[in-house]
C-alpha cells in the first residue's frame, strides 16, 4: 500500500467535525460489550463499600438482584458474580465451593429468577473458599495440586450450572481443567452452558483490590506464580489459548487487560474465537486514583480505555466501570 503524498492526502480532513469522526470511526463501544463483575456479601439489605475499589461495593443477594435489574436496564448483557465467603466457611479443602446452597448458588438463583434475560457468569476457582486463599488445594509444601484441584473444579462448575449459571469461567489456571469441566457438563446434560476460560491469566500485581473484595488478601500464603502465567511470556499465552479451545472453551479471556493488549491482539489474529479481556481491580483503582488526583478526566479515561480493548480485538470487556460506561454511552 502506498500513501498518496501531501497535500493530496490530509489525514486531518476527516477529523474536523464530530459527524465526520463518527462516520469514519473504526471501533464502536456499546453497553452490549460489557460484563459487570459484582461482589456478593452474606446477609440481607447489605451494601459494603470496598475501600481499595472506590465506588464498588459488596451486595447481599437481595441488593445484588437490584444491580442485575440495573444491568438489564442499561443494556449490559451479562454480570459476573464473586462471593465473599464468610471466614468460618473457608477450609483447607475449600469444600464450601461444593455446597449447593452456598452464597454464589443463592445469588445465581436469585438473579436468574428475577432477571432471566441477563446472563450470569461465575468464577470457577477455590480462592474464595480455601483457608490459604489459593485457587486450588495445596500439598504439605504449599504447592497447588493440579489434578486433584481439577476434579474439585468440575464439581464446583456443576454446582454452579445446576443453580443456573449461564457461563462458567475457570480462573484457576490448572492444566486440563477446561476439558474436564466440559466433559462434566456434557455428562450431566448441560450442553449449552458456556465456558469462558481465563486462558491467559497472568500472575499480576493488579489483583490487590479484588483480593480485598473477596476477603482472601489477608489469607493468601505466598503468591500464585506456580500456576498463573509469567508476565514476560507472550507465546505461551497462545499455547494456553489453543489448549483451552481444543478442550471446549467457547470464549477465551486475557487478564489483566490494559498491560496485555498485545496478547489480546495476538490471540484474536490467531484464533477465530471470541476474546474477552478483564480490566481488573487494580486497573479500575488506577483510573479512579488518577481522576481523584486531577490527573485526567474520569469519564474520558473510562471510555478511552474500554475503547482500546475493542480496538485490540476484544468481543467484550469485564469491567467494574460497566454501569458508569453504559450510562455515558447512553447519554452520549
Ligand atoms: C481468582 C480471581 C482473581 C481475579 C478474578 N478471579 C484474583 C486472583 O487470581 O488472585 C481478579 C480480578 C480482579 O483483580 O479484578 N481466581
Amino acid at each position: 500500500m502506498t500513501a498518496a503524498s501531501f497535500p493530496a492526502t490530509r489525514l486531518r480532513r476527516t477529523r474536523v467535525s464530530a459527524w465526520s469522526r463518527a462516520l469514519v470511526a473504526e471501533t464502536v463501544l456499546t453497553p452490549s460489550d460489557l460484563i459487570w463483575p459484582l461482589f456478593i456479601a452474606d446477609g440481607s439489605g447489605v451494601e459494603e463499600p470496598i475501600a481499595t475499589l472506590p465506588g464498588v461495593s459488596r451486595w447481599s443477594v437481595d441488593r445484588l438482584v437490584e444491580r442485575a435489574r440495573e444491568a438489564r436496564d442499561l443494556g449490559i448483557p451479562c454480570v459476573a458474580l464473586f462471593p465473599n465467603t464468610p471466614r468460618e466457611l473457608r477450609t483447607e479443602d475449600g469444600r464450601e465451593a461444593l455446597n449447593a446452597d452456598n452464597l454464589i448458588c443463592r445469588a445465581i438463583r436469585a438473579v436468574k429468577d428475577a432477571v432471566p434475560e441477563v446472563g450470569v457468569l461465575t468464577d470457577v476457582a477455590l480462592d474464595p473458599y480455601t483457608a490459604d486463599g489459593h485457587d486450588g488445594i495445596t500439598d504439605d509444601c504449599g504447592y497447588v495440586l493440579n489434578d486433584e484441584t481439577s476434579k474439585i473444579l468440575v464439581d464446583q462448575a456443576l454446582v454452579q450450572a445446576r443453580a443456573g449459571a449461564d457461563i462458567v469461567a475457570p480462573s484457576d489456571m490448572m492444566d486440563g481443567r477446561v476439558g474436564a469441566i466440559r466433559q462434566g457438563l456434557e455428562r450431566e446434560g448441560y450442553c449449552n452452558v458456556q465456558i469462558m476460560a481465563y486462558a491467559a491469566k497472568y500472575a499480576s500485581a493488579f489483583y490487590g483490590p479484588f483480593r480485598d473484595a473477596v476477603g482472601s488478601k489477608g489469607l493468601l500464603k505466598g503468591d500464585k506464580k506456580s500456576y498463573q502465567m509469567d508476565p514476560r511470556n507472550g507465546g505461551e499465552a497462545l499455547r494456553e489459548v489453543a489448549l483451552d479451545i481444543a478442550e471446549g472453551a467457547d470464549h477465551v479471556m486475557v487478564k489483566p487487560g490494559l498491560a496485555y493488549l498485545d496478547i489480546v491482539r495476538r490471540v484474536k489474529e490467531q484464533f477465530e474465537v471470541p476474546v474477552f479481556a478483564y480490566q481488573v481491580s487494580g486497573e479500575y483503582a488506577m483510573i479512579e486514583a488518577a481522576a481523584a488526583a486531577g490527573a485526567g478526566d474520569r469519564n474520558a479515561l473510562i471510555l478511552e480505555t474500554l475503547t482500546a480493548f475493542k480496538r485490540a480485538g476484544c468481543a467484550g470487556v469485564l469491567t467494574y466501570h460497566a454501569p458508569v460506561a453504559a450510562r455515558l454511552l447512553r447519554d452520549g
